[in-house]
């Protein structure tokens, strides 16, 4: 935990995700007497509004988006206080004397020049001008004390990431960028940690020679809901694959790091991107899948077709689905595929990880044709959350046939309340571990990954789009990514015992 006074400035702090993650994550880290005991937010927007005016909006917003909203009034009146709001204009250096000013006059009613959270939770074409006024009034020139937060895109490409890269390092060392990747924060993606390093029992198990594939599924019922101005041009393989889905699989096919610091943990992870196998532009239809979605029904619920819905072109070819296989070069996956697919209106909200272990080498079974399920190990990330070991067990009963069982470990049986991503994310930062956000190497390697299909995607619109009806589980060219090698998708992961 972080002692040290500390204000925290959040660039656009009116927006939606200051509203629905960063304010209620900052008081439940407060409820939960996690927050230094001198601490000051300062919450920067554009329009002209009272402390009392922004009270009320930030309340409100708990109301609606907090778990603890309800908890305690009082305790929330309190966190309320330590909010200031400042208007201010990014374009305008003004606005930034009037910021230095502020942390100043903090500053001394602290009596110690405080450590500095900046949170930059506005749109990517903001952070050059922001980061360069910052440079220029000094605002974060002390490199132990100050850091900065990006949210993702961290760049849109390989050659736009160094760019912005080398921007920020003009102003921040490298050690005081927070990039975020909120999967990252999420409990059940930091158990895979400790699940495969805390035991000796799964690892021997964790590599070619016992795994068949390994699927990765991040599946969400939403569509794009108010943000199709920031998804269009962006699309399902920048805003998801490349960050969340390949941090994921990094956490299940890294090597022990040495240690759990930051960049013991970090280099290993760099080395899976590292291995992933670079595809050649004549290759990505062979190892891509890219869908958009049709009108439907999700839950029952009709639901209109991506290029129908809000603030999307009618003719748009963003993805909104992606399917890809991925081999890894080196000497523990060679060989082994691994299926990562993630879609906006799927028939489910289900993220997880299954592990597929190879099938027994001879059955004795033979004449018991109901057929082996396959061992697995399956990880749920959300909104179950729970690790499951699925193996065949005799049929009660007089003849020897076989039936599929598992093994469940499931979170809310040892705890009811997990924090929220952005709680341990926030609350890491606070207190300057950079462990769980994307070192910059990470980045770049995991934009060198996806570029190739990027770019062929960019020049080769699709012809088929819509492909898949929302409520689906995507388009059926997925499945024959699959097919193709002997392999399906396991769709329901809640349902596979019977
Ligand atoms: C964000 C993406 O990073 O992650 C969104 O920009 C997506 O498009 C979201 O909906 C999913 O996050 P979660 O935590 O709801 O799975």
């Amino acid at each position: 935990k972080n002692t040290d006074p500390t204000i925290i400035v959040i660039f656009g702090s009116s927006g939606d995700l200051a509203k629905r993650k960063l304010f209620p994550a900052f008081q439940n880290l407060f409820l939960d007497g996690r927050m230094p005991e001198k601490f000051q937010i300062i919450a920067l927007g554009r329009a002209e509004k009272s402390d009392e005016e922004f009270h009320s909006y930030v309340i409100e917003n708990l109301n609606s988006f907090s778990r603890k909203a309800a908890l305690s009034n009082e305790e929330t009146q309190k966190f309320i206080s330590h909010i200031t709001y400042l208007r201010h204009d990014i374009d305008k250096e003004e606005s930034y004397q009037e910021l230095d000013s502020k942390l100043n006059s903090i500053d001394r009613t602290f009596g110690a020049r405080a450590n500095r959270l900046f949170y930059l939770s506005i749109a990517p074409s903001f952070i050059a001008t922001i980061s360069g006024n910052m440079k220029k009034l000094r605002l974060a020139a002390n490199a132990k004390q100050d850091r900065i937060i990006i949210e993702k895109p961290f760049g849109y490409d390989k050659s736009s990431a160094i760019d912005l890269n080398e921007m920020l390092s003009q102003t921040f060392k490298e050690e005081q960028i927070y990039r975020i990747d909120h999967y990252l924060g999420k409990e059940t993606v930091q158990n895979i940690l400790a699940f495969r390093f805390g035991n000796s029992m799964f690892e021997p198990l964790w590599s070619r020679n016992f795994i068949d594939f390994v699927q990765i599924t991040v599946a969400e019922e939403v569509g794009v809901e108010e943000r199709g101005g920031f998804y269009e041009g962006v699309g399902a393989l920048k805003d998801m694959i490349q960050n969340h889905l390949l941090q994921i699989l990094c956490m299940t096919a890294m090597e022990a790091p040495a240690s759990l610091g930051a960049d013991d943990i970090r280099n290993r992870k760099a080395d899976v991107l590292k291995s992933i196998r670079r595809i050649k532009p004549d290759e990505v239809n062979h190892y891509t899948v890219r869908g958009q979605y049709d009108e439907g029904f999700i839950k029952d619920k009709p639901v209109p077709s991506y290029r129908n819905d809000k603030g999307i072109a009618p003719d748009s070819n963003t993805e909104t689905y992606v399917a890809m296989k991925i081999y890894l070069d080196n000497w523990r996956w060679q060989g082994v595929p691994f299926y990562l697919r993630t879609g906006k209106r799927m028939q489910e909200k289900q993220s997880s990880i299954i592990i597929q272990f190879k099938p027994v080498p001879h059955s004795s079974f033979s004449y018991d044709n109901q057929g082996m399920t396959p061992n697995r190990l399956i990880i749920n990330i959300q909104p179950a959350m729970d690790i499951k070991l699925q193996f065949m067990t005799k049929k009660p009963g007089l003849s020897l046939s076989l039936q599929p069982a598992e093994m469940i470990f499931d979170y809310f049986q040892c705890s009811t309340m997990s924090p929220e991503a952005y709680e341990t994310l926030l609350s890491d930062a606070l207190a300057g571990d950079p462990t769980l956000f994307m070192r910059w190497d990470q980045v770049e390697q995991a934009w060198d990954a996806i570029d190739t299909i990027q770019e062929v995607w960019k020049n080769n619109a699709p012809t088929d789009f819509p492909n898949y009806k929302a409520g689906s589980w995507g388009p059926e060219a997925a499945d024959e990514l699959l097919a193709r090698q002997g392999h399906a998708w396991v769709a329901n992961t809640q349902n596979i015992v019977k």
